[in-house]
């Protein structure tokens, strides 16, 4: 798309997230998320007498620790994420708004969880602190996404949140984290429903650039908790606990949403639109693949391990 297309279509696009900023607005219940926490069970650490944080105090398993730990500081990164977003759909009008308010909505899940953590001692805090710093420091660049990859990009984003916050909460096995957790899906599951509509919008205007974005950031997609410490070992360590693998992917964020949108009965599309959509079905088989490898390897391993015993 041309400067001026994109432009055009932002403009054309501004009625649709007014709309959706109204239909989201409607919806979304204005929870109080110090409800959530455990505060009875809080404590001081050393330097105000208290006791220092030592691993038996947590009633989460280690990959559990991991997971919580991995959507907190996602979440913490919230200032990179406002800053590629106002860049992207910019301050003003419906698109302004609407970033705020994501904003403003989105400060609620990493002060909760990070709430949840301290006062039940969940995970090491010192340990939590310099990696909040060192992911904030790292900051995330999307790369100055185009309107409609950014679109499609946070569509697989939200859900992706959404479905990583649900399975760690079912993960951790203490219902109050569960009950938060689930919490802040229904959020994310918001945000998603938002973000599609647009991409929906967008599908009815210009189908072709719509289509090259959604094939492109399915096959380039990248969890916004890359820049997190240690990210790729602790991604395995989610994929092999089974709270968000290869497979999990492409069964529950990806296909939902290019089903929603139709993407492969989609007619009269035009030559980019065709050349996008076989691209689309080439990214997605062979991330199909890469899944059934994933759990077919986690299924033998843990045969070997079973045996072993
Ligand atoms: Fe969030
Ligand atoms: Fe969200």
């Amino acid at each position: 798309m041309t400067a001026f297309e994109t432009r055009t279509l932002f403009k054309q696009l501004e009625a649709a997230v007014e709309e959706n900023l109204d239909r989201h607005m409607a919806a979304a219940e204005d929870w109080m998320p110090h409800e959530y926490v455990p505060w009875s069970e809080g404590r001081n650490f050393a330097s105000l007498s208290g006791e220092p944080w030592s691993a038996e105090q947590s009633r989460l398993s280690p990959i559990a620790r991991t997971a919580m730990e991995v959507n907190l500081l996602t979440e913490d990164n919230l200032p990179s994420y406002h800053r590629e977003l106002g860049y992207t759909f910019g301050r003003h009008g419906a698109w302004g708004e609407w970033v705020n308010r994501w904003t403003a909505e989105e400060g609620r899940h990493a002060a909760c969880m990070r709430d949840y953590l301290l006062v039940t001692r969940g995970v090491d805090p010192e340990h939590l602190e310099r990696a909040r710093m060192a992911t904030l420091q790292a900051g995330w660049d999307s790369g100055n996404k185009p309107l409609l990859h950014a679109c499609a990009y946070v569509s697989f984003q939200e859900l992706a949140t959404r479905v990583s916050h649900r399975n760690t909460g079912r993960y951790c096995q203490d219902p109050i984290a569960e009950t938060l957790l689930a919490r802040i899906a229904m959020h994310e599951n918001l945000h998603m429903i938002f973000y599609r509509n647009l991409v929906q919008a967008a599908l009815e205007m210009a189908p072709g650039p719509t289509l090259r974005a959604i094939a492109d950031e399915v096959a380039g997609f990248v969890m916004p908790g890359r820049v997190v410490p240690g990210f790729a070992r602790k991604a395995v360590q989610i994929a092999q606990a089974g709270i968000y693998d290869l497979r999990i992917h492409h069964d529950d964020v990806i296909m939902p949403l290019l089903r929603h949108w139709r993407v492969f009965e989609a007619a009269g599309l035009d030559a980019e639109g065709e050349q996008a959509r076989q691209d689309l079905a080439a990214a997605l088989e062979v991330l199909e693949a890469r899944a059934t490898r994933f759990v077919e390897r986690r299924a033998e391993a843990q045969a070997e391990r079973s045996t072993g015993q």
